[in-house]
């Protein structure tokens, strides 16, 4: 059996941890999570093992990147099975603060980020979140002073935010992006997935199938609108109500009108009864 992870709930038993590990010379790589964790989490643990010599990873569901109308008391809470999951993984340290640890009576500061926080996608419908992310991921980073720290690429306006703000506050920490695990079907692995009824969790494949179509498309030479169009049509004619599918240049996250405009990324936001959804791929 694996050893389990050290659980440490304070900041200052934080700091001793990290302190040790340092003066043992280990490099160190922080997984962020809110917990309920699946596979994509455990292909997150994978990576940041063979990018430092120990992991970290933090379990914390974040209330202030939530809206009040938003699922935070509903997200789903595994800890149990969270830490058999790191524990199989040998996983080093499991950061694990309540909400009185991150954000203490009084906590006052918050990071409010620009750039790809403002491209118009995630930020139109949630405009509280990536304040909110970038707020607890930013404390994270100077929690753990990792080397590295390890994101999904399934949250692609997220990571691309912290990613501009490790370098933007030189927090001195390399952030890396981590592909999507899917399901067979095409579903991106997402903890709140277990929100979708049977008959839902069918339909759902429909966004991944919609991306598909419409990058076919464009990389066959289809022009942009008419390809996109396309996409769209499936998702909404599958029962979704979308709230975006477009594609950006993949790493400003800038409007495009061509396929020549750069590197290309398909986004897709829908809900699905009451659970929304998103996703990404390359074109
Ligand atoms: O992607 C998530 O799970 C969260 O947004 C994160 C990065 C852990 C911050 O709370």
């Amino acid at each position: 059996m694996s050893p389990s992870p050290l659980i440490v709930r304070t900041v200052p038993t934080l700091r001793r941890a990290v302190d040790n590990l340092r003066k043992r010379k280990a490099t160190i790589a922080l997984v962020p999570t809110m917990g309920a964790l699946h596979d994509g989490h455990v292909s997150l643990v994978r990576l940041a093992k063979r990018r430092a010599s120990r992991v970290v990873v933090s379990i914390f569901v974040n209330p202030t990147q939530f809206a009040p109308t938003e699922d935070f008391g509903a997200y789903p809470r595994t800890w149990k099975a969270d830490i058999a999951k790191l524990a199989a993984e040998d996983v080093d340290v499991v950061w694990h603060p309540d909400v009185k640890a991150m954000y203490p009576d009084g906590f006052a500061t918050r990071i409010v980020p620009d750039g790809p926080a403002l491209a118009g996608l995630e930020d139109r419908f949630r405009p509280h979140f990536f304040g909110g992310v970038a707020t607890v991921v930013g404390k994270l980073f100077t929690q753990c002073r990792a080397d590295f720290a390890i994101f999904g690429e399934k949250d692609f306006q997220q990571l691309r935010v912290v990613t501009q703000m490790a370098r933007d506050l030189d927090l001195g920490v390399k952030v890396v992006g981590s592909r999507t695990v899917r399901e067979r079907d095409g579903l991106a692995m997402s903890s709140r997935n277990v929100y979708l009824s049977p008959e839902e969790r069918q339909t759902a494949t429909v966004l991944y199938r919609a991306m598909k179509a419409s990058a076919r498309r464009i990389k066959a030479g289809d022009a942009i609108a008419p390809a996109m169009a396309g996409g769209a049509e499936m998702i909404k004619a599958a029962g979704f109500v979308l709230d975006y599918f477009e594609v950006r240049h993949a790493e400003t996250l800038a409007e495009i009108t061509s396929r020549k405009d750069g590197p290309l990324r398909i986004l897709v936001a829908a809900k699905l009864g009451n659970t929304r959804l998103i996703d990404n791929i390359a074109v």
